[in-house]
């Protein structure tokens, strides 16, 4: 089944917040930023603004009638700054104007005078000068401390990995007007609806009942509006509040981006301990997790590389800390992976250091040290169903990895200024919220009298197919034709106290507890059935085909005959139920427990052409050997697995994030801020699903899939060092991602680099 949007999406009818009709008197907001990094406000004068043309009024703190706070897992973060400010681009005011042009102009007329304050931006610096959001926290398995001296080779260095821009299609925004009683309604591009009725309220000072959101669909989120959609969407209720009339907040591209959190770029040192059989005896990290001005979901985006840290590798003796970094750049959020892949490429780094030094291939490591059946990860919970060595062995012999590297050995010595380069890239990743009270869902499910069904779940659909995945749950259940579903917005009033669509489980939540109520339902109308049909009870009725089948045939009592009787004899058509996942527990104390419901496995092979004069590269093919259970949406699965995946490639190759010293972004637009267009992406890309058994807890065992691919694209970072390493040796050559040309090159050639290599800090200017 195609995913339902396709169409819509392709005619351009489907409706984002920015295409909906506008009601009369709406006005048109712009986001006033902080013009600096880090100061003391002494004076901020809204009063030229409020008289420039077409402006209604202008909000700054003062306007706020409840808190003037946003933060969600730490308070630390106001709407509107008051006092000081600690970003480039934090708001400060917003202005309301009859058009957006006008509420842009009257930008200009705002008075501001500011005390510049330091300006931290690199997450070391802030750790040393204790600039952490919360104390660091470590994982530990088995006892590093002794297995050193069992180890035969130690090797230590460091990584680091850069953040991410979103860049989801449609920029953040919100439409919110009132409604009677004091309350408001909020349209907002969020994947947490709840979240930003919870903010909202607090912020108004109401209770959250006043407080609507209703969400039709988000074009793009990528995480990027797990929990930064909420401030413009409290700007627009607040707006509606205080003036009364319809306020649309929509940013421009410029603005979302200097303004809006991003991935958060790590900084890293790792120590590996191998055998003489290349086994990882022992691993040691500390990551630096440049966090931003503000908690944001720093803390579990931490909490998740830690959980990841060892990746797909089996690793007897770990500890690793985590230090979230409070620097002066926009509070860095959620992005696809959520703090896993920056986890996952640190391992990575360690094990092709090590290789290097070693003179073996990474892949001897790597192959030696994936998790069996019933390892420990760090945290406690043992791999059940662990297909880490099935898909590495299916990727190997399916598409010919020894061939392959005979074909870059050949290739590389008959070209001297092209060299291919070969990488295996495994992947685990850990299915739930690693917030345990999170893994909860709800869903309501109306059968009207004439036979068509209204859905509405938590989830968020926002390019990934949630809804589609719903439409076949519901569908599956009634055994009716799809046209006879229809799945709603996203609303508060309809699915109450949601998670945020994320954590790649939003299918699996949604989907569970969407099966519960229509299974609910179809026991009902079978029973309704069983009267219809004069039959003692519903053994040997089932519903098929859009009727009600006995004993394996079809009666002539037909989907929508039996919803009208259902109806007539007052039963009820309409079903809520709540689904929380059994069995996670997770201790923070001891760090040990259960948090995942199934990991989801996958092995990708990369082979890239590096042009050794221009540090250019191509790939020329990503073969993929990937766990989806039993996939229930075989064109959508493979849908996120590319987009995850190439997601994952910019991540690592293109995608260069720059703040200046003084924390101003550099990599503001799309002419300096490159993703991978059609001509980044590998010229072959084979996906190969496992079939397996699935996961009891994977929705229809269809294993959730959003966020696992994009931790593939670590492979294209190592397959272009491999073929810098058919060049010249890179023993010294820092782990320093993404890699772009600039950094290929200075790979091929460190002696040209003015500054030493290891500190790839690009200058300000
Ligand atoms: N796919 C598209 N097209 N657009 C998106 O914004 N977000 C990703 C992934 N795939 C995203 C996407 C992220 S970060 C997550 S967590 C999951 O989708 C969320 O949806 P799911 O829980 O339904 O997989
Ligand atoms: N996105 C990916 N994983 C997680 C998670 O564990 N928690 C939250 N809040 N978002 C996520
Ligand atoms: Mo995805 S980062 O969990 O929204």
């Amino acid at each position: 089944m195609k995913n339902i949007d396709s169409r819509g999406h392709v005619r351009g009818e489907s409706i984002y917040v920015d295409d909906m009709p506008v009601r009369e008197g709406t006005l048109h907001a712009a986001v006033f930023g902080a013009p600096y990094a880090h100061g003391h406000i002494k004076r901020l004068d809204v009063s030229a603004a409020q008289r420039a043309p077409g402006v209604f009024t202008v909000l700054t703190a003062a306007d706020i009638p409840g808190e003037n706070q946003i933060g969600g897992i730490i308070p630390d973060e106001p709407l509107l700054a008051e006092d000081a400010f600690h970003f480039n681009g934090q708001p400060i005011a917003v202005v309301l104007a009859d058009s957006e042009d006008q509420a842009r102009a009257a930008l200009e007329h705002i008075e501001l005078e500011y005390e510049k304050l330091p300006v931290i931006t690199d997450p070391r610096e802030a750790r040393a000068k204790g600039e952490l959001l919360h104390p660091p926290r470590t994982f530990q398995l088995g006892d590093v401390d002794t297995a050193w001296a069992a180890c035969s080779h130690v090797f230590s260095g460091r990584a680091d990995s850069g953040g991410q821009e979103h860049l989801y299609l449609e920029a953040q925004g919100a439409y919110a007007h009132q409604v009677e009683n004091g309350g408001v309604r909020v349209y907002s591009s969020t994947q947490g609806p709840t979240a930003v009725q919870r903010t909202a309220a607090k912020v108004l000072g109401v209770p959250m009942h006043l407080v609507e959101v209703d969400v039709t669909r988000l074009g793009g989120g990528f995480g990027g509006k797990e929990d930064q959609a909420t401030p413009w969407a409290v700007m627009a209720a607040l707006g509606a509040l205080v003036t009364g009339r319809a306020v649309k907040v929509v940013l421009h591209r410029l603005d979302d981006m200097r303004m809006t959190g991003k991935r958060h770029p790590y900084s890293s040192d790792f120590k590996i301990g191998l055998d003489k059989d290349l086994k990882i005896v022992a691993y040691e990290a500390s990551f630096h997790q440049d966090a931003g001005a503000a908690a944001d979901l720093s803390p579990a985006v931490l909490e998740r590389t830690l959980f990841h840290c060892t990746n797909s590798y089996f690793v007897p003796n770990v500890k690793t800390t985590a230090y979230p970094c409070r620097t002066n750049v926009p509070p860095n959020t959620a992005f696809r992976g959520f703090g896993g892949p920056q986890g996952m490429f640190v391992i990575e780094a360690a094990i092709c250091h090590a290789a290097e030094q070693l003179g073996v291939r990474p892949e001897q490591i790597q192959k030696a040290n994936l998790l069996s059946e019933g390892d420990s990860f760090p945290y406690g919970q043992k791999t059940v169903g662990c297909l880490a060595q099935r898909a590495w062995g299916q990727t190997e012999e399916q598409y010919g990895y020894a061939a392959l590297l005979g074909k870059r050995d050949t290739f590389n010595a008959a070209n001297r200024f092209r060299k291919k380069g070969i990488a295996m890239q495994p992947i685990c990743f850990g299915i739930s919220f690693t917030k345990t009270h999170m893994n909860q869902a709800a869903a309501l499910v109306h059968i009207y009298s004439d036979g068509s069904i209204g859905v509405s779940t938590g989830a968020v659909e926002m390019g990934q197919g949630v809804n589609t995945k719903m439409l076949q749950v519901a569908a599956g259940i009634f055994s009716v034709s799809a046209d006879r579903l229809k799945i709603e917005t996203t609303n508060t009033t309809r699915v109450a106290n949601t998670s945020p669509t994320a954590a790649s489980a939003s299918a699996d939540l949604n989907g569970k507890a969407l099966e519960k109520a229509c299974d609910c339902l179809r026991d009902r109308l079978l029973e309704q059935a069983a009267r219809e049909l004069g039959r003692a009870d519903t053994a040997g009725l089932s519903l098929k085909d859009n009727a009600v089948w006995a004993d394996g045939a079809a009666t002539d009592l037909s989907w929508e005959r039996l919803v009208m009787s259902a109806y007539l004899n007052r039963i009820s058509l309409s079903q809520q139920a709540h689904y929380a996942t059994p069995g996670l527990h997770f201790d923070t104390n001891t760090e040990k427990g259960e948090p995942f419901a199934y990991h989801v496995y996958g092995t990708a092979l990369y082979e890239v052409t590096l042009d050794i004069i221009r540090g250019t590269y191509a790939f020329d093919a990503v073969h993929v050997v990937h766990d989806f259970g039993q996939s229930m949406n075989p064109i959508i699965d493979l849908g996120q697995t590319e987009g995850g995946l190439v997601q994952g490639m910019g991540w690592m190759t293109m995608e260069d994030l720059l703040y200046d010293k003084e924390g101003r972004l550099m990599s503001n637009a799309l002419s300096t801020y490159k993703i991978p267009d059609i001509y980044a992406v590998p010229k072959q890309m084979d996906v190969t699903f496992i079939d397996t058994e699935g996961a009891p807890l994977a929705i229809l065992k269809s294993k959730a899939v959003g966020e696992p691919p994009l931790m593939y694209g670590m492979g294209a970072y190592f397959a272009i060092r491999d073929a810098i390493r058919a060049w010249r040796d890179t023993k010294a050559m820092a782990f320093h991602a993404p890699m772009t040309p600039e950094r290929a090159l200075l790979g091929l050639y460190p002696d040209f680099a003015d500054e030493p290599v290891v500190d790839q800090e690009v200058a300000s200017g």
